[in-house]
């Protein structure tokens, strides 16, 4: 049986421009005018918009940005309404024998996570919340390391070139649009020291959300494409554009190596050239940066001329 909130949907969307009256929609429904505006209150957090005035009642002003699921799935694309992680999800469909390049994707994520063991804000009809699977042959996990910034190269690169967006990249894992985080990559491994069973490289986007939508304890750090540009983007055409590129560039790169994706990394980073702090296995540094190896790894020269080599770390 249809749930009342979808009746209520239906008759706001067939009354597309007026006001319905509370009393109205109680009396066709057969609720009270109480539980009526809790219903409304439901869609609402599914991200419709609808208007309620004084002794006119509800309009819908605005239907939720839903990722278009008709769509992914065509392209095999796994689709969930809501995950705790897609990084979580597909590592469970790896050990079911998911083949590799096979992509998740979620309109929400419960527990979306970060690097270093933080929370990832992950709600639903504003951001991309995805992972991909990747099975590489014949590829060490040492040789694979940079593949975190091999997605970070694409994915500057895409929005550069076909939205003219000003996103540059931080080291190891951070995409930022005017300088400011929208968007970071969480890599996983499974595997032995000399053998890559496979390889989860989680992807989050902020695109759609105003900035008043996120928690305070974000606001200052992190931003999405459209509070930075005035623009409101198609999620699943975004989406299935980048990962056309990131499916080919995987390729590439296993099989020719990262030195493509270095030069591209060296020409949007936002961190070369400049003094910077470290938080690395080794303590924090203070430093300048100096260039990348060929392996990805971030030269920083200390106070006293010494040159480190920094693997795994955050800067700032
Ligand atoms: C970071 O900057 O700390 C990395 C954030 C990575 C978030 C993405 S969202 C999709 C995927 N699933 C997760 O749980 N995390 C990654």
């Amino acid at each position: 049986m249809k749930k009342k909130e979808n009746h209520i949907l239906d008759y706001l969307m067939s009354n597309r421009d007026i006001y319905l009256s509370g009393n109205y929609i109680s009396s066709k429904l057969g609720i009270s005018r109480a539980a009526v505006w809790k219903k409304i209150c439901g869609l609402r957090q599914k991200g419709y918009r609808i208007s309620a005035r004084p002794n006119c009642g509800y309009r819908l002003d605005e239907e939720p940005d839903q990722l278009n699921k008709d769509l992914l799935e065509e392209k095999n694309i796994v689709f969930y309404q809501a995950v705790d992680s897609t990084n979580l999800a597909i590592r469970r469909l790896a050990e079911q024998g998911l083949p590799g390049y096979s992509t998740l994707i979620a309109e929400e994520q419960l527990k979306g996570r970060g690097r270093l063991g933080r929370n990832w804000f992950s709600p639903p009809n504003s951001g991309l919340w995805f992972s991909l699977l990747l099975r590489p042959e014949l590829l060490s996990p040492a040789a694979a390391a940079p593949v975190t910034l091999v997605t970070a190269a694409v994915l500057a690169k895409n929005l550069r070139e076909k939205h003219a967006l000003p996103i540059t990249i931080k080291w190891p894992n951070d995409l930022l649009v005017n300088g400011i985080k929208f968007g970071g990559i969480l890599s996983e491994l499974k595997g032995e020291p000399d053998r890559i069973d496979y390889l989860v490289i989680g992807v989050g986007l902020n695109i759609n959300q105003q900035q008043s939508d996120f928690p305070a304890e974000l606001s200052a750090q992190a931003t999405s494409l459209f509070a930075e540009s005035g623009r409101h983007f198609d999620r699943t055409s975004l989406f299935l554009a980048m990962w056309n590129d990131l499916v080919q560039a995987y390729k590439h790169f296993f099989k020719q190596g990262f030195a493509p994706f270095r030069d591209q990394i060296l020409q949007y980073n936002s961190f070369i050239g400049q003094e910077v702090n470290v938080k690395w296995p080794g303590g924090t540094l203070k430093g300048f940066a100096s260039d990348l190896t060929a392996e990805g790894a971030l030269l920083i020269k200390d106070k006293k001329g010494k040159t480190r080599v920094v693997n795994y770390g955050e800067i700032w």
